[in-house]
């Protein structure tokens, strides 16, 4: 990378947003750095938004973005669709939130256990945090033990025992393999107890680990297409190899569905053919409001059923299945019929195919990882299989591509990786790989 790269796109991004700056340094006052969420906060200060229409993205400096970051993969028929939003001034006309369902509730519950292979019954929550957290309680509560095992470098929200071994600097990694370690200061030591911590795509490695904790352990939580490591998706053998392992050790499967659900309609383990025990949703399932949910096998998802004398494992939330979340959640789920998750997939795979021509074209080193409508651009020529291959990536270079990107009009995650929108059409794909050749030319 040029010398100076990253500081030259920031002066620049400084130049194009100091209305942005303003008023972050004015929230400073009041936030903590000015800022309430880790991923919507990047250096020097985030852009601040207007407003969303389409596929773009606008902010208080008069910018327009080409928006593949859609908050999160969340936001599927792109910003301020029609429907939804009619949908939502509906629904907000009548009531926004009341202490008694409403029709909505088994509407889009009724749509999710349709679609999904493991969903049989579902509840819904404010979060994927929460969403993650009810299912392993869930799993804690149906096997009667604790301890939990994920993937190193998985994400699944912010709670405590998910918190471990997310983003574990290379100076603590153990050379011998993953093990435990709580992400934040704050959280109790006794964390890094409850989990076992297993390496992505590694199945003979994980099905000995899972072996010798059998006897402890509830559950494994993972995603079958890593999004921390740009979308990394499972090799299909190690998939249904965990799968087959769970079940001989009896232990249940949560897949972590949150993001990758987006890929077919009944999501990614439509697309592996291999059914969970248990899934977590969020993201694309409240139509761009707050939103998770939790599902799965009737037999444990019976533990949360009020009837015959109360639930065995309580579970309340002040706006869980609130009807502004599920009148517009619904609209999406219908939008999404199978015609469109196959046209967003086969534009996801151009574009995935056009980025890694112009990495070669311009001789940088670089792996596309995704698949679907995702993608991910990690900056080295080795190959990305796990959380210790995707740290190799050129970090410096990676900040200075994204924030090039951002001063071309293009918003992507800070991680290089992103998503589509059921507005995405050629056209967008190719003012992405556009600007990514411009930046490239830029600082590399
Ligand atoms: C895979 C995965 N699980 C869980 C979560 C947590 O969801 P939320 O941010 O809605 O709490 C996220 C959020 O990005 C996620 O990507």
């Amino acid at each position: 990378m040029k010398s100076n790269a990253l500081e030259r796109e920031i002066e620049r991004f400084q130049l194009r947003t100091p209305q942005a700056r303003t008023l972050n340094d004015e929230a400073k006052e009041y936030l903590p750095g000015g800022s309430s969420r880790g991923t919507a906060w990047f250096d020097p200060y985030p852009i601040v938004a207007d407003r969303g229409a389409g596929h773009y993205l606008y902010d208080v400096d008069g910018n327009a973005y080409l928006d593949f970051m859609i908050n999160a993969t969340s936001l599927i028929l792109g910003h301020a669709h029609p429907d939804v939003v009619g949908a939502l001034q509906e629904q907000a006309a009548r009531g926004t939130a009341f202490s008694a369902p409403t029709k909505l509730q088994a509407k889009l519950a009724s749509i999710l256990c349709d679609r999904i292979p493991s969903v049989e019954r579902v509840r819904f929550t404010n979060s994927g945090t929460e969403g993650t957290l009810m299912a392993i309680r869930a799993a804690r509560a149906y096997t009667g033990r604790h301890k939990i095992a994920k993937f190193e470098g998985g994400y699944h929200g912010s709670h405590e025992y998910a918190a471990v071994s997310v983003r574990p600097p290379a100076s603590a990694l153990d050379p011998e393999g993953p093990t435990a370690i709580p992400e934040h200061p704050g959280q109790p030591p006794s964390v890094a107890e409850g989990v076992v911590t297993l390496p992505y795509n590694n199945l003979e490695k994980s099905r000995r680990i899972l072996k010798a904790h059998a006897h402890e352990l509830a559950c494994v939580i993972m995603e079958p297409i890593a999004s921390a490591l740009g979308y990394l998706p499972a090799d299909p053998e190690f998939l249904s190899g965990i799968r087959e392992a769970t079940e001989e050790l009896g232990l249940l499967l949560i897949f972590d569905e949150v993001q990758s659900f987006r890929a077919a309609p009944g999501g990614a383990q439509q697309s592996f053919n291999v059914v969970p025990d248990m899934t977590c949703l969020g993201k694309i399932i409240g139509g761009g409001l707050p939103v998770g949910a939790f599902g799965g096998r009737e037999d444990v998802m019976a533990l949360f059923d009020p009837t015959n004398g109360g639930a065995e494992v309580a579970h309340a939330g002040t706006f869980n299945a609130n009807p502004m979340t599920l009148a517009a959640g619904t609209v999406v789920m219908e939008a999404m019929t199978p015609a469109i998750y196959q046209r967003l997939n086969a534009l996801g795979e151009t574009l995935r195919a056009k980025l890694r021509a112009v990495f070669d074209e311009l001789e940088v080193p670089c792996q596309i990882t995704g698949t679907a409508s995702f993608f991910g651009m990690h900056i080295t020529s080795e190959p990305v299989t796990d959380y210790r291959s995707a740290l190799r990536s050129d970090k410096a270079m990676r900040n200075a591509l994204f924030m090039g990107l951002v001063n071309e009009g293009v918003l992507l995650q800070e991680s290089c990786s992103g998503a589509l929108s059921t507005l995405t059409t050629d056209t967008e794909v190719d003012a992405l790989v556009d600007a990514v050749r411009e930046v490239l030319h830029r600082i590399s």
